[in-house]
């Protein structure tokens, strides 16, 4: 926290922080996995780059450069003795000035570090989950920054997702402000139709996904062809597979969306293919994705 290593029990802050009353943060979710290469963090300088972008969209210079952000994280993995874990960096409008107008307020920065498994549950990666879309829409840009990953606008997210589990389902999805499929509370989301992968595209108000642009790329490397475009609510019951990826739930099947059962209620072959790719990539098993692996120093694992 703020350049210091505090115990878990000590990561505490003012009940007047800034963050907390007006949502006014920045964060990432990252993973790092026990790979061949060591303990490695998957697209490390993407997030760190999608932290500075989020935090830059809403005024909030942050006091430490992206190579002390990462350098501390290794140590932080490192000191914590993880093999794998999840990443929580975040950026907040601290204590010190209440109001609206964070300006003032001082930012800090803290990174988190935890053992986390399957966000969705392992079962609903083997056999996928079930989606309900939600009568709550995406942000727009008119109000919020869809592209940025920040604080405030997870509410919308905590609305979908409450929605839809207390209707009985595991997911949600919400759509735009045109009725177009926009993505998860927490992933983006992907059709499969006459064999082809279709997406909303880059400009739609989705959260722009780190692993959005890893499966984009390792399905084109497999040779699929993948379409950015808008996509309508009922293209999601027709599709012949569908599916999410984000940082906490990977890549995750869905195989209902509103009752609809989606190819026959089970994972289709184009998911489970990209699945195991892109497993593959995550664990540092592909040569070609190497580069996407930033492994923690064995110095950092020893201190
Ligand atoms: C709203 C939202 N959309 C999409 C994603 C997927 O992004 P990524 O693949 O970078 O984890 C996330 C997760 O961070 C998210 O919170």
């Amino acid at each position: 926290m703020n350049g210091e290593f505090v115990a878990w029990e000590d990561a505490k802050v003012h009940v007047l922080t800034h963050g907390l009353h007006y949502g006014t943060g920045v964060f990432e979710g990252i993973r790092a996995y026990d790979t061949a290469h060591g303990t490695a963090i998957f697209r490390h300088g993407d997030h760190l780059d999608r932290l500075f972008r989020s935090a830059e969209l809403y005024y909030m210079p942050l006091p430490y450069s992206k190579e002390e952000l990462r350098s501390a994280t290794h140590e932080l993995i490192g000191r914590n003795g993880l093999e794998s874990c999840y990443i929580r960096p975040i950026a907040f409008r601290g204590y010190g000035m209440m109001g609206i107008n964070p300006l003032e307020a001082p930012v800090d920065v803290s990174i988190a570090v935890w053992r986390w498994g399957a966000y969705l549950g392992e079962e609903g990666k083997e056999q996928g989950i079930t989606a309900k879309v939600s009568s709550w829409r995406r942000i727009s840009a008119d109000s919020l920054i869809p592209h940025a990953k920040a604080c405030g606008q997870y509410l919308n997210s905590a609305l979908a997702k409450i929605e839809s589990l207390k209707a009985g389902y595991q997911e949600a999805i919400l759509l735009d402000d045109l009725g177009h499929v926009c993505e998860g509370s927490g992933e983006n989301i992907y059709l499969v139709m006459d064999g082809k992968i279709h997406t909303p595209g880059q400009t739609a108000s989705i959260l722009d996904g780190i692993n959005r642009k890893s499966i984009i790329q390792i399905a084109r490397d497999l040779g699929h062809e993948v379409v950015e475009r808008d996509i309508a609510r009922a293209e999601l019951y027709l599709a012949d597979e569908v599916f999410m990826t984000g940082t906490a739930a990977e890549l995750v099947p869905v195989r209902e969306v509103d009752d609809h059962p989606i190819g026959g209620g089970r994972p289709g072959p184009i998911t489970r293919e990209l699945q195991r790719s892109f497993d593959d990539a995550l664990h540092g098993r592909t040569e070609r994705y190497r580069e996407w692996l930033d492994v923690v120093p064995v110095a950092s694992k020893a201190a």
